[in-house]
């Protein structure tokens, strides 16, 4: 797939990034979303899967899941570090996801969203819930902070999100705020979770 705009700097410094990124465990930086995990056996997307951190985590939970990647020099790294037949490697890229077969029981984007302009984002949120089945959860991260130097982000709030996803049919079930788990200055986090309307009940509060 052509370079897009959102991943820009990234394949120049995967090698770098992996290592950021395989420092600190899904659980740890995913602890929001670990009553919401839907029940196993069941499919997962990781949209911007980076090295393959958390696909590897959910393809360890038990779930078969896809590991989305368009930057050529991450998935490739992703295959290697991660070499799980549970997990299979696509090159696509929101918004469209033109090549992705739905549905999944869980749709997780990591510190992927910000790199959607406001357009790319109404498609994107329209293409997330195509993608959901009616009693799935979509994850969404938000990193807040400035953007390292060569990439291409874009100031995004929770609130925003929250509506924006309303219109697709998607309702926060979870909203939370957190600190940078990698240390960065100036960097903090919205953690997302929606459900289509009408399912609220996290695992183990049922
Ligand atoms: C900050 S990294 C996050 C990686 C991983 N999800 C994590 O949490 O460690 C952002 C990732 O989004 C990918 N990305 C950028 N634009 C994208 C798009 N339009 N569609 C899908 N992924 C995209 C980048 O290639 C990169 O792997």
């Amino acid at each position: 797939m052509a370079r897009l705009p959102g991943t820009a700097g990234y394949g120049e410094d995967a090698e770098a990034l992996t290592r950021q990124y395989e420092e600190v465990a899904f659980e740890e930086i995913h602890g929001d979303l670990l009553p919401w995990l839907p029940s196993t056996p069941g499919r997962v997307v990781d949209i911007g899967a980076g090295s393959g951190r958390d696909a590897a985590a959910l393809a360890a939970r038990g779930y078969e899941v896809v590991a989305v990647e368009p930057t050529a020099e991450l998935r490739r790294i992703g295959q290697r570090l991660h070499p799980d037949a549970a997990i299979v490697w696509v090159d696509d890229a929101l918004p469209f996801l033109a090549g992705l077969c739905g549905p999944f029981d869980l749709v997780l984007l990591s510190a992927v969203w910000m790199h959607l302009d406001e357009l790319e984002r109404v498609d994107a949120m329209r293409r997330v819930a195509e993608l959901t089945t009616p009693a799935g959860c979509v994850a969404i991260s938000l990193r807040h902070g400035p953007p390292p130097a060569g990439r291409r982000m874009f100031a995004v709030s929770a609130a925003e999100t929250v509506a924006l996803a309303e219109q697709f049919g998607l309702f926060a079930v979870h909203r939370g705020e957190g600190p940078d788990r990698l240390s960065r200055a100036n960097v903090h986090w919205s953690k997302l979770v929606f459900r289509m309307q009408g399912r609220t009940v996290a695992k183990g509060k049922q």
